[in-house]
């Protein structure tokens, strides 16, 4: 397994798989009625694709196993190694409305998706539980580089030296943008803090309706207990020596706060004045506890 080294497209660090292949992803042109769901790495891409697949299928966790692929959004998934095909190649098997999921920054996203207008949902979690959960992926996810020792990350992360850039920029390039491209905005802490809420949301976002019972199922599925045990959401079909689950499982703690089990009083006083700096002007309503 190799863990790829980083190569900048336009300033932003990807894997050198990702870059490699950066002229068909770039060209990539959806169908107007695929939906794009985008999150910097971490933020709550697999449980957004979760509530999303079962609004689609009516709640039937059945009909969702009937997907074509284990991993159903798979546009960027062209780093599994052979004989998992390139996100790319899997799309051109699937007939449109897909769900596709990016962790491509905003002014990297294929423009056909803006061209086509297409809907999108970002998912957005504060900036501590998202480095402390990449922290963790990065240990047992073998194709990501190394992420060394834990304080030298936080700084990377603050560089915006891990895969995908910049968390800061990241999540500011879908804010300003989300009213002009029609995208919803979601929050992770308001997931945890009203499922219903934002099940409902994402309802209403994609012009569906269905019954009272159905969401009341959906969130029951998605509810952090259930996808871990479910195959088609909790990664079991990545297994070592991809993601290393023994290092930690994919469906790792799903909480608002865990950063306080992580960093020290003062990488915690030394990440918030800095954030003070990178989030100045920016207003986005992010929440650490909840
Ligand atoms: P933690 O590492 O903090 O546990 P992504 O899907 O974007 O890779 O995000 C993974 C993170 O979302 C992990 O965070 C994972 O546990 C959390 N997550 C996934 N499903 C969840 C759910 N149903 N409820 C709460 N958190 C969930």
């Amino acid at each position: 397994i190799t863990r790829f080294p980083l190569i900048p497209i336009r300033g932003v660090p990807l894997m050198s798989c990702i870059a490699q292949n950066w002229d068909p992803i770039w060209a990539f042109r959806p169908d107007p009625s695929d939906l794009l769901i985008a999150t910097y790495p971490k933020a709550g891409t697999t449980w957004t694709q979760e509530i999303v697949d079962l609004l689609i299928h009516n709640g039937d966790a059945e009909a969702c196993k009937r997907a074509p692929t284990p991993v159903r959004s798979p546009f960027l998934e062209i780093h599994s190694p052979p004989p998992i095909p390139s996100g790319l190649d899997l799309l051109k098997t699937m007939d449109p409305p897909r769900v596709i999921k990016t962790h491509l920054p905003f002014q990297l996203v294929p423009p056909g998706f803006w061209e086509n207008k297409c809907k999108a949902i970002y998912v957005a979690r504060n900036a501590k539980d998202n480095l402390v959960s990449y922290y963790h992926f990065d240990c047992m996810n073998k194709t990501q580089p190394e992420p060394g020792p834990w304080d030298g990350y936080i700084h990377k992360f603050m560089r915006g030296e891990l895969s995908w850039g910049s968390w800061y920029d990241h999540v500011k390039g879908y804010w300003v943008e989300r009213e002009k491209r029609n995208i919803l905005y979601l929050f992770y802490e308001d997931m945890k803090e009203n499922p219903r809420r934002e099940v409902e949301r994402i309802m209403r976002y994609l012009d569906m309706s269905v019954s009272d019972e159905v969401i009341s199922k959906i969130v029951e599925l998605t509810s952090f207990k259930n996808m871990k045990e479910n195959p088609m959401a909790n990664y079991s079909c990545v297994p070592a020596p991809v993601f290393d689950h023994s290092v930690s499982p994919f469906m790792r703690k799903g909480e608002v706060g865990d950063w306080k089990n992580h960093f020290t009083p003062e990488q915690s006083k030394m990440f918030d004045e800095d954030y003070e700096k990178q989030m100045k002007d920016a207003n986005i309503p992010f929440r650490t506890l909840i």
